[in-house]
């Protein structure tokens, strides 16, 4: 069997998900499996090429997922297009689409009646950055991302570095629950002018539009300053702060300098060592956020 297929099928249902991968699966191919909310761009495109160039048969889940959005947060006016997403699936040699119905993902119904938040716990690295700003959001992707590997079973899942820490969370699931799931992060895709890819760029207005590329820029920044000797962490977290700040009304959440494992302020760093830079922002109606990789110097 070749990566690429020539017709695309979208399923609804765990039951007519499994017709088309047991057999994939018992024959020793490999599943590659996109888990994504839709509104796909060439973010989620780039995703589906990597796995269809390493894998037998590639499924892309589309779900908006409430449970990983506070009251408040951006779950109404999340972007919902099926018929251009199961296109750009078709295009990019996607063989099925799973677009499971709320039922088929949390069949006892929501919220979750007798089920703590956190039961299924998303880790320490889920604590800070981004837990700290929107605390039941990885517990909500936990839960989501359980569920939708249980659905597909084992695979190889294909997540972007666009949402690091997410990519982080996930790798702490799939070793703390030894889930039959190989993990790859790929590489964040960009605008020509540096912002990164993201379904929420389609709420920024020209003027904010114009404004947002300064998150990449001060992600850069950031990591030349990080790639000198005697660098300091807090000279480098409040020089990108001010960046953004001269771009964006705001809020700006964080801007921050990190070991790429704890998502923590590194300790004793040492020339050589990798870090990540984190920064989230508002630009309007729109929570942006973005990362890069650094070396200590
Ligand atoms: P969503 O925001 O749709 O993203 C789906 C996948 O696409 C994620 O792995 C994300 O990191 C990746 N992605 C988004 N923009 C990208 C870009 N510019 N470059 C590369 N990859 C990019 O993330 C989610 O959905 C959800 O939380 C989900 C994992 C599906 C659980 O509900």
């Amino acid at each position: 069997m070749t990566g690429a297929a020539t017709s695309i099928s979208v399923v609804h249902t765990v039951a007519d998900l499994a017709t088309y991968l047991d057999p994939v699966q018992a024959g020793g191919l490999t599943v590659g499996f996109v888990p994504t909310m839709g509104a796909l761009h060439a973010g989620h495109a780039s995703l589906i090429d990597t796995s269809i160039a390493s894998t037998d048969l590639t499924v892309v889940s589309i779900f908006v997922n409430p449970l990983q959005f506070a009251p408040g947060e951006d779950l109404d006016v999340y972007p919902r297009d099926m018929d251009g997403d199961v296109a750009l699936c078709a295009a990019h040699g996607a063989a099925v689409v799973f677009a499971p119905t709320i039922d088929a993902i949390y069949p006892k119904g929501l919220p979750l009646e007798g089920i703590s938040a956190g039961q299924i716990s998303p880790g320490p690295v889920a604590q800070p950055l981004e837990g700290r700003e929107r605390p039941t959001h990885f517990v909500g992707v936990a839960e989501v991302i359980t569920r939708l590997f249980a659905a597909v079973g084992p695979c190889r899942a294909f997540f972007g570095e666009k949402d690091f820490q997410q990519l982080q969370v996930v790798r702490y699931l799939v070793t703390d629950l030894s889930m039959p799931i190989e993990v790859v992060g790929c590489p964040t895709v960009r605008e020509p002018d540096g912002l990164a890819r993201s379904s929420r760029n389609f709420h920024l207005n020209d003027r904010e539009r114009a404004a947002a590329p300064v998150l990449y820029r001060a992600l850069q920044v950031a990591a030349a300053a990080v790639a000198e000797p005697g660098w300091e962490r807090t000279t480098v977290e409040a020089t990108m702060s001010t960046m953004i700040q001269a771009e964006s009304a705001g809020p700006l959440d964080y801007a921050a300098v990190v070991d790429p494992l704890t998502l923590r302020p590194p300790e004793n760093s040492r020339p050589g060592d990798e870090l990540r830079l984190l920064v989230a922002c508002r630009f309007g109606k729109a929570r942006l956020i973005d990362n890069l990789g650094a070396v200590a110097g």
